[in-house]
């Protein structure tokens, strides 16, 4: 079998984030002002600050407004419930995302339950998580949306083909499976109760693998021209002579190409999608608020 085509993420999200860019701009000269996204972080957790840094970034590049709010680590709840009310009144401010994990001792179904759904970019609110099991609409999680992109560029319908969702978590493979359902799938979610996984992922045509594993995902258990999407994000020990330890995905890449008819690679995959769909539903929740 010839090697896989990778599925090149970095690029598509290069261009959505310029399209968005561009109808920013569109927006700004018709309602006088930008679309705005404000990001909160509580803590030093260094993965959060690097992706923190890199949104206010993207947003600013995309023509929207930045407003960034770095916590302690010790805040108290009541204290960043102030704040999310704050911006919940902010009519500046058109999308709120609050940065997870939050330190132990903050209680995030609060926290994200206390954001106006309609200011919801990340899609995490209750009311937004239910708009998406009813079929209403409403904000969707943005590292999901982003695969389903890749995966309509790729595979165009979807409708009957088998997809295999392996992890159940509230941000990736809960709402990715809803919307492989509504795009006519047949969904499976598999996890770590699952048994035979091996056996369950080699039915899928479709094979959604978000559940921080390291290269878990082998050659052997996908079906030959499967589509593979990784969404997993891990960093291996570093080798001898070397501080950082690579970047892998829950898929074992190089062998998984092998089989695959297409996959994510990972970094470069399904990485920078998130941030370019958190732009779009950033400038969607503008154009709602300018009505
Ligand atoms: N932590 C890891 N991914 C995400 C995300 O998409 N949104 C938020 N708010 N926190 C995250």
């Amino acid at each position: 079998m010839s090697e896989a085509t990778r599925i090149d993420g970095k690029a598509f999200a290069a261009k959505l984030r310029e399209r968005v860019g561009a109808l920013a701009e569109a927006f700004a000269e018709t309602a006088g002002r930008k679309p705005g996204l404000a990001v909160v972080l509580v803590g030093e957790d260094a993965a959060s600050q690097v992706y923190v840094g890199a949104k206010g970034k993207a947003t600013v590049a995309a023509n929207m407004e930045s407003f960034e709010h770095r916590l302690p680590a010790d805040t108290d709840e009541g204290t960043l419930l102030a704040l999310v009310a704050q911006l919940n009144a902010d009519e500046a401010v058109d999308g709120i995302l609050v940065q997870l994990p939050l330190p132990g001792h903050l209680n995030e179904q609060a926290v994200i339950g206390a954001i106006d759904p309609g200011k919801d970019v990340d899609g995490f609110h209750v009311i937004n998580a239910g708009r998406l099991s009813v079929g209403q609409t409403g904000f969707v999680p943005c590292t999901p949306l982003g695969c389903m992109m890749l995966l309509a560029d790729r595979l165009g319908d979807l409708s009957g083909l088998e997809a295999v969702v392996i992890g159940r978590s509230n941000i990736v493979g809960k709402p990715m499976a809803q919307l492989l359902l509504d795009a006519n799938a047949t969904v499976t979610i598999a996890h770590s109760r699952t048994k035979d996984l091996p056996g369950v992922v080699r039915r899928a045509d479709i094979v959604v693998a978000a559940v921080g594993r390291p290269e878990m995902v082998k050659a052997d258990w996908l079906k030959p021209g499967a589509t593979v999407i990784d969404v997993g994000i891990n960093r291996l020990p570093p080798e001898p002579g070397s501080d950082k330890g690579r970047l892998v995905g829950d898929v074992a890449f190089a062998e998984a190409s092998e089989t695959a008819a297409a996959i994510t690679p990972v970094p470069g995959g399904v990485g920078p999608m998130t941030i370019a769909v958190l732009l779009r539903n950033t400038l969607v929740a503008a154009y709602e608020h300018a009505g």
